[in-house]
């Protein structure tokens, strides 16, 4: 990633909330959008650039950049947002040059885009204090100004309007998580991608906020979100999405990455019902994604799934003793398939088991369950788990603010353990919490929202 590059993607947001100050005078529309979401478009005025604000932070960024550089070899993983952030780089860039020259003397600014450029720039903003010194003065200063900068965007306040209510609550959120940026120091994973030469999960980091979801619903709090834990090639940026306010599991949308994620423009949504042609529906939101397949639980019969989607076509296979009577704390949470670092993998519990925690790993060619391991946790006292290099991690809820690993199953060793990792919700509702081998993040639906974690391994 070049330098230069870097150093304007960190000028590039803050370009935008600079046009946000005359904020003051401009208009605002609503509207309402395909989805029966609420649009909203802010006109603003003619407005002078301000030129001198634009070059102080430039400044700060040149100033930046030296330790940057020695920080060059962590930049790596900040390869998503900058690809989104020069997406909207450019973008802005026509922005402003439209506001400096244009006859024409009005910006239209999708507020959109705007929560989206927030949102990036917090997530940048969180990973650069990791991976920088952040106790060096040219970064306070650059801190202090993005913080300034959301200020002038509360001012949206005086806009009594109640489709920007529910913008004001994000910012709202977003300055309270900047501030805490503050003491977030190591986010960053310490092992390479694809490694297992750690000693497991030493602590999850802050939960990063990235959208609601797609359907822009805050119904639509069962579902799901992530990437392709084994992307095919060419793939390896896909994501995707499937949400719906109950249970079932009816369609699954991609993205060809992360910018057509948050701007909901999908390149293709599989539907899992078709009236009169077939009923693959699922149910329970504990899906995988897998070189483009989808493994989710199928409704009927009650049995483990894949969708190809590339092929566009399912088959599912019962899975012997598999019991329908156990769920997670939600509805329908029977069978969680998880993916990591040595393959696939689903728990569910038995009645054999009177209810306790089964895992199995899958074999992905013949689609059966070939090793099963038998953990002394009952299932209903789980929230979630995900499995990451062949050790199973087990959650549970503490408060509404606090979600804690308490369960782990080393299936290399054989050996489970009650252990105490606690982490941030972002909300408390949750169904789906999933790792992903090929990032190494959390992710998690979060009452509709897409969050995601950073995990810190220990040394082994
Ligand atoms: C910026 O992006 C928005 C949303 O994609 C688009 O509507 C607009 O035309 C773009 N503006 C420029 C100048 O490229
Ligand atoms: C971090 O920055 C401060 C202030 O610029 C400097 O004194 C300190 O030596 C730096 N620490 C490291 C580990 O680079
Ligand atoms: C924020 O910006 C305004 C306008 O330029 C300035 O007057 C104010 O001092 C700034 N506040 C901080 C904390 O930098
Ligand atoms: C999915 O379908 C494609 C195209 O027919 C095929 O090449 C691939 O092997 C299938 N994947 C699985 C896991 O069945």
């Amino acid at each position: 990633m070049d330098l230069l590059l870097l150093v304007l993607l960190l000028v590039a947001p803050v370009g935008s909330w600079l046009s946000l100050e005359d904020w003051g005078s401009g208009s605002v529309e609503g509207s309402v959008g395909e989805f029966g979401e609420c649009v909203c478009n802010v006109f603003l005025p003619d407005t002078s650039f301000p030129a001198d604000r634009m070059e102080l932070i430039q400044t700060t960024s040149s100033q930046l950049s030296v330790e940057i550089t020695l920080q060059i070899n962590k930049v790596n993983s900040l390869k998503i947002e900058l690809e989104v952030l020069l997406s909207s780089l450019s973008n802005l860039t026509a922005r402003v040059e439209i506001l400096e020259s244009g006859p024409d003397k009005y910006i239209k600014l999708d507020f959109e885009l705007l929560r989206i450029e927030l949102r990036e720039f917090e997530a940048l903003v969180t990973q650069l204090k990791a991976s920088l010194n952040s106790s060096s003065p040219a970064f306070e200063s650059l801190y202090t100004e993005i913080r300034n900068m959301s200020s002038i965007v509360d001012q949206l306040e005086s806009y009594d309007r109640s489709n920007l209510e529910v913008i004001r609550i994000e910012f709202a959120k977003l300055q309270r998580k900047l501030e805490k940026c503050q003491d977030d120091q190591d986010d960053l994973s310490n092992a390479e991608i694809g490694s297992c030469k750690h000693g497991g999960i030493l602590r999850i980091g802050k939960p990063v906020v990235s959208q609601l979801n797609a359907h822009l619903s805050g119904g639509y709090i069962y579902g799901g979100w992530g990437k392709d834990t084994k992307p095919l090639p060419g793939s390896e940026n896909t994501y995707w999405y499937s949400a719906s306010s109950d249970t079932l599991v009816s369609r699954i949308t991609q993205y060809s990455d992360y910018y057509k994620l948050i701007m909901r423009q999908g390149f293709k949504t599989h539907e899992l019902y078709v009236e009169y042609r077939y009923d693959w529906r699922g149910t329970g939101n504990n899906y995988i994604v897998r070189e483009n397949n989808l493994y989710y639980q199928y409704r009927s019969p009650f049995a483990m799934a894949k969708m190809n989607m590339t092929s566009a076509t399912a088959e599912y296979k019962v899975i012997p003793k598999a019991s329908a009577q156990f769920s997670y704390r939600y509805s329908n949470q029977n069978l969680d398939f998880a993916a990591d670092e040595s393959g696939l993998w689903v728990t569910y519990a038995t009645v054999e088991s009177k209810g306790k925690l089964v895992l199995g790993k899958i074999n992905e060619q013949s689609f059966q369950v070939e090793q099963l391991w038998q953990t002394s946790v009952f299932k209903q006292s789980v929230t979630n788990a995900f499995m990451i290099c062949g050790v199973l991690y087990a959650t549970r809820s503490v408060d509404t603010q606090t979600e804690e690993i308490f369960y782990t199953y080393d299936t290399n060793k054989n050996e489970e353990s009650y252990v105490s990792i606690p982490f941030e919700k972002f909300q408390d509702f949750y169904v789906y919490l999933d790792y992903n081998p090929s990032d190494q993040r959390l992710y998690m639906f979060n009452n509709g929202y897409y969050v995601y974690y950073n995990v810190k391994f220990k040394v082994e």
